[in-house]
C-alpha cells in the first residue's frame, strides 16, 4: 500500500543532487545505491525510485555534470522535477524521508578521488552511518557501479542542516558554543566572568597556549587541544553533538581581536555563539607604552590573507605622526610571507621613514614569568632575534591633557 508523501505544506526544497552514490560508511561497504539526493528546510531524502521518465534523468544527471565541472557548488533544482513529484515519489517506500532532526551528525571530507558527504543518522528505529559522493560515470556491467566521481563542495549542505536544526530546535541552538578570551597569559588576567563560562562548559577546545593560561581550571573537563590544520573536525563534531551540550572555545587575549579567521568560522559551524571578551595583549602593551588606545592605530599582521594593504595602513599612519601598536606575522613554515620585527624595519626604512631616529618597544610574553621589553630605534631591529610571541608600539602620542582644554569649562 503506498504511504502518503511526507512533504509538508510550503516545505521547500533546498537542493536537488542527481546520480549520487549512498553507501553504507564501514571500511568496507557493499551494496549502495544510486538515487537523488534532496536537503529541504525540513527533511533529507534520498530517492532511489522515481517514477521521472529516463531522458528527463540522462540529460539531467549530463547538465548537473558540466555545471558540477565548472562550479562544486551544491546547491541546486533541475528543470521538470518540482515538489509534486517529490511528493509523488516519497509515495514508494524504497525512498526515505529523514526528519533533519533526526541528522546526529553531518561533515564532510575531500578525497583524492572525490568528496564525501557523511551522515549520522535515527532512521525506523536504528542509526544508521551513510556516505554520499555524486557520480561522474559508472561501470554498467555486471551491476551499475560509481566508476569516476565528482569534486563538489558540501559545506554549504552540511551548513544548512545545521542552520535550520538550530533554527527549529526550542533553545535556538542544540548546541551552545562560547568563544572565550582567556587574557594574555598570567591567570590573574583571566576575568571571572571568562572563568565562569569555561567552568560552566562541558567541553573546553583550544590551541595550546590558550589552554596552558586556564590549566587551573580545567580539571574535570573534556578538553580538545586543536591546531590550526585541524580543528575543523573537532568544531564540526561537537556542533552534532547531543542536545544542550556547553562549549568553550578558548582564545588568548581578547575573542575580539586577531581571531576573527576562527571566530567566524564557529559560528557557521555552531549556527549561534556567544562571545565572552578578555584582556588582550595589546591593552597590556597600551598600558606598559602609556599609549592610549582611542589615539593610536592598532594593526594586526596575524592574518592569512594579504597584508599589503595594512603595511600601507602602517606606513601611513607612522607618516602622519600617529602612535602604532602593531601585532607582526609570524609565518615560520613560509618565511616569505613573516612580517617580524627585522621585516618591519627594512620595510619603514625602504618606505623613506626616518627609521634611524624613530623609537620603537618590543614586548614579548607579556604578563608570563619570562616577559621582555625591548626599547630603542627602528633601525636596531633589523637583524635582531625574537620570539614569535611580541607586540610592538610606536609611540608617538603627545600628551593632551584636559589642562589644554580650559576654555570650554564653562
Ligand atoms: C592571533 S593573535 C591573537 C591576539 C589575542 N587575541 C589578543 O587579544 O591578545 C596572536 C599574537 O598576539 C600576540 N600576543 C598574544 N599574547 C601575547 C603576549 N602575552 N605577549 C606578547 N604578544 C602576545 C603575538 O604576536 C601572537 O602571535
Amino acid at each position: 500500500m503506498p504511504r502518503p508523501g511526507r512533504v509538508d505544506e510550503g516545505e521547500e526544497i533546498h537542493t536537488h543532487i542527481v546520480s549520487v552514490w549512498r553507501e553504507a560508511d564501514r571500511r568496507i561497504a557493499i551494496g549502495g545505491r544510486e538515487g537523488m539526493l534532496f536537503v529541504t528546510d525540513k527533511h533529507l531524502m534520498f530517492v532511489q525510485k522515481t517514477e521521472a521518465k529516463l531522458r528527463w534523468w540522462q540529460a539531467t544527471v549530463q547538465r548537473q555534470s558540466l555545471k558540477l565541472l565548472k562550479s562544486k557548488d551544491p546547491i541546486m533544482h533541475h528543470d521538470g522535477y518540482g515538489r509534486d513529484d517529490l511528493v509523488r515519489d516519497l509515495e514508494n517506500k524504497k525512498n526515505d524521508e529523514i526528519p533533519l532532526s533526526k541528522i546526529l551528525k553531518a561533515s564532510h571530507e575531500e578525497k583524492s578521488w572525490g568528496s564525501v558527504l557523511y551522515l549520522t543518522y535515527e532512521h525506523k528505529g536504528k542509526t544508521e552511518k551513510r556516505r554520499f559522493s555524486v557520480v561522474l560515470d559508472w561501470v554498467k556491467y555486471p551491476a551499475k557501479d560509481p566508476s569516476r566521481y565528482m569534486k563538489i563542495d558540501w559545506e554549504p549542505v552540511v551548513s544548512f542542516i545545521r542552520e535550520r536544526q538550530a533554527a527549529s530546535s526550542p533553545s535556538g541552538s542544540r548546541v551552545a558554543a562560547y568563544a572565550v578570551g582567556v587574557g594574555p597569559g598570567a591567570p590573574e588576567y583571566l576575568t571571572q566572568a571568562a572563568s565562569d563560562a569555561i567552568r560552566g562548559c562541558d567541553v573546553v577546545v583550544g590551541y595550546d597556549g590558550a589552554l596552558r593560561t586556564i590549566d587551573s581550571i580545567l580539571g574535570g573537563k573534556d578538553v580538545r587541544r586543536v591546531t590550526m590544520a585541524d580543528q575543523e573536525g573537532t568544531y564540526q563534531d561537537l556542533a552534532t553533538g547531543q542536545s544542550g551540550l556547553k562549549v568553550a572555545v578558548v582564545f588568548t587575549g581578547d575573542v575580539n581581536f586577531s581571531e576573527s579567521e576562527v571566530v567566524d568560522r564557529l559560528g557557521e559551524v555552531f549556527g549561534s555563539l556567544t562571545v565572552i571578551p578578555g584582556i588582550s595583549s595589546v591593552q597590556v602593551a597600551a598600558a606598559k607604552s602609556r599609549i592610549p588606545l582611542d589615539r593610536c592605530r592598532v594593526i594586526s599582521m596575524h592574518i592569512t590573507s594579504s597584508i599589503e594593504r595594512k603595511k600601507l595602513e602602517l606606513k601611513k599612519a607612522l607618516l602622519d605622526g600617529q602612535s602604532v601598536i602593531l601585532v607582526p606575522r609570524p609565518w615560520p613554515k613560509r618565511p616569505e610571507l613573516e612580517f617580524m620585527p627585522g621585516d618591519v624595519a627594512a620595510y619603514l626604512k625602504d618606505g623613506g621613514l626616518p627609521t634611524a631616529s624613530m623609537r620603537v618597544r618590543v614586548y614579548e610574553d607579556l604578563t608570563l614569568a619570562g616577559e621582555r621589553v625591548f626599547e630603542g630605534s627602528v633601525d636596531e631591529l633589523e637583524g635582531k632575534e625574537f620570539s614569535g610571541h611580541l607586540i610592538m608600539a610606536f609611540d608617538q602620542h603627545e600628551p593632551d591633557s584636559y589642562m589644554n582644554h580650559k576654555w570650554q569649562w564653562g
